[in-house]
């Protein structure tokens, strides 16, 4: 496995590839991670993963300084899983001059949800993100599903920018009591990890009554952050979505796609200091 610092480097090491699979992270590395990679094997001549934490995409009080860097664990495991180049770039190489030109995604689909609550998130995923493909320029680029907004933002901004980049989504890896694989999920102290998995119970409740009819989405979602809350949770929010487009969907159109794989439910809460994201399809 070649491990590659700067841009020109991993474009000489890339040269002779025609079809790179992709796989970008900010590193310490979970199963769901490792579970992408080997997704990316057969899907290209080359598998490079990058690892690189953006501060871009970090707003002032939030954990840029202290996101786990497990940098060895990473190699060695990325290694194990299949992975042929490791894309590690510092940030005076990534931003050599400040990032001016940025990547601004539609406020439809950015500054929603996530978005909302982390104002500039998107364009600071959507700019790196630009960035890493402009340096690995592979044919298939993996996103796991658990950040299911952020996939399909990037789904959409390689579509109107006409990338030449397929996008898969990669499924949720969860723990053996149902929490999604995250590696926020290190800073969970032993009882709020004991708590954690309620939010995928809050999302899995929600998506039962819907499939069982209930087309009162405001209830379905107050009941749900009244739940979490009376728990001791802080929760963002827990919102039933449209799959297609994240928009709210309309009373006559909630029964059909519930019975279709129509939509998805979407939580964020914090439980003691972490902050946690899921989602489930309906
Ligand atoms: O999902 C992540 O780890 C990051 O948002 C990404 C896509 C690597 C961009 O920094």
């Amino acid at each position: 496995m070649h491990i590659l610092h700067t841009i020109s480097e991993l474009r000489a090491h890339l040269a002779s590839f025609k079809h790179p699979a992709f796989v970008p992270t900010m590193g310490n590395l979970h199963d769901g991670h490792l579970a992408l990679v080997r997704q990316a094997k057969p899907l290209g001549d080359v598998v490079v993963v990058s690892i690189f934490v953006n501060r871009l995409q970090f707003l002032p009080h939030e954990d840029f300084d202290t996101y786990p860097r497990t940098w060895e664990a990473d190699c060695e495991a990325l290694e194990a899983a299949g992975c042929d180049m490791v894309f590690a770039p510092s940030e005076k190489e990534l931003y050599p001059e400040p990032q001016g030109f940025t990547i601004q995604p539609p406020s439809e689909i950015a500054n929603i949800l996530e978005g909302h609550f982390r104002p500039g998130f998107f364009v600071g995923v959507c700019t790196v993100v630009m960035k890493l493909f402009a340096c690995v320029g592979p044919r298939v680029a993996l996103f796991g599903k658990k950040d299911y907004q952020q996939l399909m933002v990037i789904q959409r901004m390689v579509r109107q920018f006409a990338l030449p980049i397929e996008v898969i989504g990669g499924t949720t890896l969860r723990a053996a009591d149902g929490l999604a694989l995250s590696s926020r999920n290190n800073y969970l102290k032993p009882a709020d990890r004991l708590e954690a998995v309620q939010l995928s119970i809050a999302l899995t409740a929600m998506a039962q009554a819907l499939r069982g009819g209930n087309t009162d989405i405001t209830s379905l979602e107050q009941e749900a952050m009244a739940g979490l809350g009376a728990r001791g949770w802080q929760p963002d929010y827990l919102a039933v979505r449209r799959s297609v487009d994240l928009q709210v969907p309309v009373e006559a159109e909630i029964a059909r796609l519930a019975n279709s794989n129509g939509l998805v439910v979407l939580g964020a809460a914090r439980i003691g200091s972490t902050r946690l994201i899921d989602n489930l399809d309906v």
